[in-house]
């Protein structure tokens, strides 16, 4: 072959390659309304910043090389927003990252900004509100970015389920920041959490009568069950988006016989 078509033939092979990597690259989209609602996680009544009236957030869910695109409105109506995409590199999109103040405004009350962005590596990630303390407050959630079709991880496992972790107050967050915040009260945190969520779900003990509405058998603060079948293997994607709180977790295995 002439030396001159050979640089062609390369851009043409490199080309195909680039058209087959746009074809089994998805977009996922994604049309989220932030607001206050009330939830009762632990199950004392609060007002909490929700997703779609969710906190957690909704998990997404995408494969390495996808795009996900999430459009986010802003119902808060006196607050700010704006949600960074935790380990999440962001290469070419870091106006992206969603850290309110660095690389982008905060997303007003009422408005409506589209985050789109490439998730460029497998594995489990969280986002969270990156304005004031909207994260304790509720406004967080996991990223799951699988391996694409071919590629092996290095272990196999039958199933998978995500576990995401939080610290939670019964304090407002203003009451949570205000210690940090205000000059001269030499940086007074606001105490130990009220309650430990797994997947946005804990027990407060409503005998101990704080106040506010507190009910044990509100179905929202019932515990978050995980059924496993023995002999099978399961992956845990665990995560933790506590303010104050280093946790261990642990496995107490019981077993049933039916
Ligand atoms: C936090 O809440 C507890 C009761 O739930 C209350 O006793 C305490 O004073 C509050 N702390 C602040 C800083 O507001
Ligand atoms: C809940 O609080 C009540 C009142 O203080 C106490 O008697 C009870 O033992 C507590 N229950 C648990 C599970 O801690
Ligand atoms: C507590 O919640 C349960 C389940 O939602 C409900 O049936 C019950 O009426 C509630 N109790 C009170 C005192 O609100």
């Amino acid at each position: 072959m002439p030396l001159a078509t050979r640089p062609l033939l390369f851009f043409i092979i490199f080309a195909s390659s680039l058209l087959i990597a746009r074809v089994q690259a998805k977009v996922h989209h994604h049309k989220w309304e932030i607001s206050y609602q009330f939830k009762s996680p632990d199950c004392l009544k609060k007002l909490a910043v929700t997703i779609n009236g969710q906190t957690p957030g909704p998990t997404i869910y995408a494969t390495k090389g996808d795009t996900v695109v999430i459009e986010v409105k802003n119902s808060l109506l006196t607050e700010n927003v704006a949600i960074h995409w935790h380990g999440i590199r962001q290469i070419g999109t870091p106006w992206m990252d969603g850290t309110e103040g660095v690389t982008q405004c905060p997303i007003l009350p009422g408005d409506t900004f589209v985050y789109r962005f490439v998730v460029d590596q497998a594995g489990t990630y969280i986002y969270h509100a990156h304005y004031g303390m909207q994260r304790s407050a509720g406004l967080n959630g996991m990223i799951v970015v699988k391996v694409p079709d071919g590629f092996k991880e290095p272990f196999t496992y039958d199933r998978e389920h995500s576990i995401l972790l939080n610290d939670w107050w019964h304090n407002s967050t203003y009451e949570q920041a205000a210690g940090l915040a205000l000059p001269g009260k030499q940086f007074t945190w606001v105490g130990e959490p009220h309650s430990l969520l797994f997947n946005g779900r804990g027990k407060f003990n409503c005998s101990l009568n704080v106040g506010g509405t507190c009910n044990s058998t509100n179905p929202e603060c019932a515990p978050y069950m995980l059924t496993v079948v023995p002999g099978k293997t399961y992956r845990l994607r665990i995560a933790s988006v506590t303010s104050l709180s280093a946790l261990n977790f642990e496995i107490e295995v019981q077993y049933y016989s039916s």
